[in-house]
């Protein structure tokens, strides 16, 4: 494991507000959030940022619907979104509003930039335009989807107008490159690698973009220098990544390269044009700073049992009430834990099923980590009157702990630096299972009966109490609440106390064998997650 401390910048996309949220903006945020985590835990300096895209024209109709007014609206469903991520403890740094000033003046300031270096100029558009997606659709791809929009079903829309346009086909040889420089390094630009190639080959046909509308009754970022024209929603939001850190004190989270969490229904946005807009930027005087990002990081969806995406124009989602139930009967730790190890993150959609959720709920949780807490802090209970014992004379087992915690730190932080949190999660839970498989071989409870053996029982808990809390350790990120308590009970608050209010740990040190002392009083407690019976 590399012990360099590093710096992280980690994105959510920036959620519209025309409506309430749900689960996929929920999935979305979280996964983002148990990254970031597991970066402070590293100690690196991270900057998590998430945030509402406010300036879609369907806002402005949304807002007619509910008799508000459109600042009104946004305002509102900001809000919504505020407070679910606060509720659901998301540690975001910073949350975005595109209506924001500090967002509007730097959006006018790079659009500018690129009137001047000609990467935009004024044209006309005739073609297609998808209003559910905010989104110009080519007349290929219009044909491809029989002329209604891929998501909503809804009829395409015939636009011809005015606008001003990105020049987007002269970025494809620089893209088609970066792409495979990336790949060369190892680092490919998106991920899973099941979707690059349908980039690539839009990429190859790309033609210049439309970045500005008109009619939006002056709701949006204007065109510097035409009043009449409002810059596309889609490149004002895409933009939300560098403004929020294009200032001193930031500048360095954009420069260490960003990870940017999606879902596959906005990858062309981010993989194409996102990339594009930075390297025509990065070109102007003064904007040397600005390189690309790490990667792009595009999930698929939650979707209804029927396999279809959930989504506020469909309302067929999880809703925040509902997600609260949840919260509710297993608490909060064990919706993160669900949600980032069993979630769409690869290329299969994933449906939310209440059954799987409460085996894998009982399977993990409750009768794998919870219970193998108990079992040994309840051990040091009844044999050592709850104070961890000084070791004893070495017991032979088949199974080396130490060995195999070691290996986990590695496998669980590899595994994170892949962006594979369910195999993060496994790693952990591997060494939780080495420590009941320890206890299987060693049967401390048995030699427990003869006094003259209690040395080596001493022995035998120090060493598996050592193991579960370096899996704490690992499993914090996804449980940071009940690993909070565990280390109470164990005489390890200071860990908690360094990771609280975005603090940052030091993994090397808290993971390494050996942090637990003798004489520390160990408090069995009721289980950390009691078992789920209908
Ligand atoms: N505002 C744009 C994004 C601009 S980013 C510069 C947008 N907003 S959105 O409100 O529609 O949110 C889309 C994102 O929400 C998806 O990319 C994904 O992260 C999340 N999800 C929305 N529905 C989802 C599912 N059903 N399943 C998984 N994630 C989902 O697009």
């Amino acid at each position: 494991m590399s012990e360099a401390k590093t710096t992280s910048y980690v994105t959510t996309p920036i959620y519209y507000v025309n409506d309430r949220p749900h689960l996929g903006h929920v999935y979305t945020t979280m996964v983002a959030d148990v990254i970031a985590r597991h970066h402070r835990l590293r100690g690196d300096d991270t900057f998590f940022l998430t945030g509402t895209d406010e300036h879609a024209a369907k806002i402005v109709d949304a807002a007619k619907a509910q008799g508000l007014s459109t600042q009104e609206c946004v305002d509102r469903h900001s809000a919504a979104f505020q407070e679910v991520f606060a509720r659901l403890e998301m540690t975001h740094d910073d949350f975005l509003r595109t209506s924001e000033e500090r967002h509007k003046e730097k959006v006018t300031r790079y659009m500018r930039e690129l009137l001047e270096s000609g990467d935009v100029y004024p044209g006309q558009y005739v073609g297609w335009y998808d209003p559910g997606q905010e989104e110009y659709v080519t007349e290929s791809r219009a044909k491809a989807q029989d002329y209604v929009g891929e998501i909503s079903g809804k009829p395409l829309e015939r636009r011809e107008e005015t606008n001003y346009f990105f020049r987007l086909s002269a970025f494809r040889n620089t893209l088609l490159e970066m792409y495979e420089a990336r790949d060369r390094e190892g680092a490919p630009f998106v991920k899973p690698p099941a979707r690059k190639n349908e980039i690539l080959n839009r990429i190859k046909e790309a033609e210049d973009v439309p970045i500005s509308r008109t009619g939006s009754g002056g709701w949006g970022i204007p065109i510097p220098g035409d009043e009449t024209q409002t810059i596309y929603v889609w490149i004002d939001a895409l933009f939300n990544y560098l403004t929020t850190v294009d200032v001193d004190e930031r500048r360095h989270y954009w420069r260490c390269g960003a990870v940017h969490f999606i879902a596959k229904d906005i990858l062309w946005f981010h993989a194409a044009i996102w990339p594009a807009l930075l390297i025509a930027l990065g070109r102007r005087p003064g904007y040397e700073w600005v390189n690309l990002p790490r990667q792009v990081y595009s999930h698929s969806y939650w979707v209804s049992d029927s396999g279809v995406k959930m989504s506020k124009s469909l309302g067929n989602f999880l809703d925040p009430g509902a997600i609260d139930a949840y919260v509710e009967e297993f608490g909060l730790d064990a919706l993160r834990y669900f949600l980032a190890t069993r979630g769409p993150l690869g290329v299969s959609d994933s449906a939310f099923n209440p059954e799987l959720f409460t085996e894998v709920y009982n399977a993990d949780l409750a009768n794998t980590f919870g219970n193998a807490c108990s079992r040994v802090t309840n051990m040091i209970g009844k044999y050592f009157g709850g104070r961890l014992p000084e070791p004893g004379p070495a017991v032979p087992a088949a199974i080396d702990l130490e060995a195999v915690a070691e290996a986990a730190v590695e496998k669980v932080t590899a595994a994170f630096d892949r962006l594979d949190l369910k195999r993060a999660g496994e790693g952990a839970l591997e060494l939780v299972r080495a420590v009941n498989g320890y206890v299987e071989q060693t049967e401390p409870f048995r030699m427990a009966k003869d006094e003259a053996r209690l040395p080596e029982v001493g022995t035998v808990l120090g060493r598996c109490l050592e193991a579960l809390r370096i899996a704490s350790v690992l499993l914090a990120p996804f449980l940071p609440d009940r690993c909070a308590e565990f280390w109470r009970r164990i005489g390890q608050a200071d860990l908690a106390e360094a990771l609280a209010n975005r603090g940052t740990g030091d993994l090397a040190a808290w993971a390494r064998w050996g942090r637990l002392l003798p004489g520390t009083v160990i408090e069995a407690g009721k289980p950390l997650f009691p078992r789920y019976q209908k």
